[in-house]
């Protein structure tokens, strides 16, 4: 770490117990998000206050298991998608994020939200997840923010009523829902979403599949074969995993969307921007916006 940088960190460990959340946070704004989200893995003793106040890791198997990697290789791919995200926000929305309210949709362990505490005051980060599991790594993590259990089939959210949000991300979360829940959500997410606000989702294109085939061997070719003929019929393919049915199917697997299909489905809403990184080749993250006309 340069010098510098660590000067930073160490006056800014030296304010923790004198200064607000909110005066804290504003601190945020002069160290890297690289080192702000690498402080977090590593977890330097010297910037003890500090370490007190950031939200801990989970274990790398907890990591693993909601995301598929774990701790620097998995903060790259974090950073990757909060940089783009984060500066399609400033290109795209008249309000600067420290005044904004933000949802994550299917927040998990809190790995994105530990990294927006750069740009928004906890007291406007809100995170949703349907599974309790989720929810009970955050907080044993001490994971700042307005968390609350979500359903499976969210017709809703638990967030306060009325409370509309200037940004919503949903990081793999489409990328494993069934075409039914798809709908559901996106149309629950349009009405939470303020009317200059911007919902950024991720989705797997169809090479994912022949992906999945190369690597997995639970998967028949005849069965890749048919997902791809259902992503080139309909642009959306669905895989479910096995578990439990609620309201008659099971919601959650893996999914292919098309972009065409997005435009026809997704009424109300429109495409903003498309971006992709080679941190997570197998996903696109969309931008998308109330429809304008
Ligand atoms: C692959 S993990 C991604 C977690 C987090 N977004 C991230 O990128 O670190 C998928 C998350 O979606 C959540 N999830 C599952 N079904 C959901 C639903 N119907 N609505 C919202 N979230 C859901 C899971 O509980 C899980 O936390």
């Amino acid at each position: 770490m340069h010098q510098e940088i660590r000067e930073i960190l160490s006056e800014l460990d030296r304010q923790v117990p004198l200064l607000n959340t909110k005066q804290l946070q504003k601190k945020f704004e002069n160290v890297p998000l690289e080192v702000f989200g690498g402080i977090q893995v590593d977890r330097p003793p010297e910037f003890s206050n500090l370490m007190n106040w950031l939200p801990k890791m989970p274990s790398a198997d907890v990591q693993i298991s909601w995301t598929g990697n774990a701790d620097h290789a998995l903060l790259k791919q974090s950073i990757s998608f909060i940089r783009l995200s984060v500066g399609k926000y400033h290109e795209l929305v008249c309000k600067p994020m420290s005044e904004s309210n933000v949802l994550d949709f299917g927040c998990g362990w809190g790995r994105l939200i530990r990294l927006l505490y750069k740009y928004v005051p906890i007291e406007n980060i809100y995170g949703v997840d349907p599974w309790d599991r989720s929810l009970a790594i955050c907080h044993s993590c001490n994971l700042h923010g307005n968390l609350y259990l979500s359903d499976y089939i969210p017709r809703t959210l638990p967030t306060p009523t009325n409370l509309k949000f200037d940004f919503i991300q949903a990081f793999s979360v489409f990328t494993h829902l069934s075409e039914k829940v798809t709908k559901i959500a996106i149309e629950t997410l349009k009405n939470h979403l303020s009317d200059e606000g911007i919902l950024v989702l991720t989705i797997r294109p169809k090479e994912y599949w022949t992906f999945v085939l190369n690597q997995s061997p639970n998967f028949s070719s005849d069965k890749i074969n048919q997902l791809l003929d259902e992503h080139d019929r309909n642009g959306f393919a669905f895989c479910p995993h096995d578990r439990e049915k609620i309201e008659g199917e099971v919601t959650y697997g893996d999914t292919s969307i098309s972009l065409e299909y997005i435009k026809s489905n997704f009424n109300g809403l429109e495409i903003a921007g498309v971006e992709w990184s080679e941190t997570d080749v197998l996903q696109m993250i969309v931008f998308l916006r109330k429809r304008r006309f």
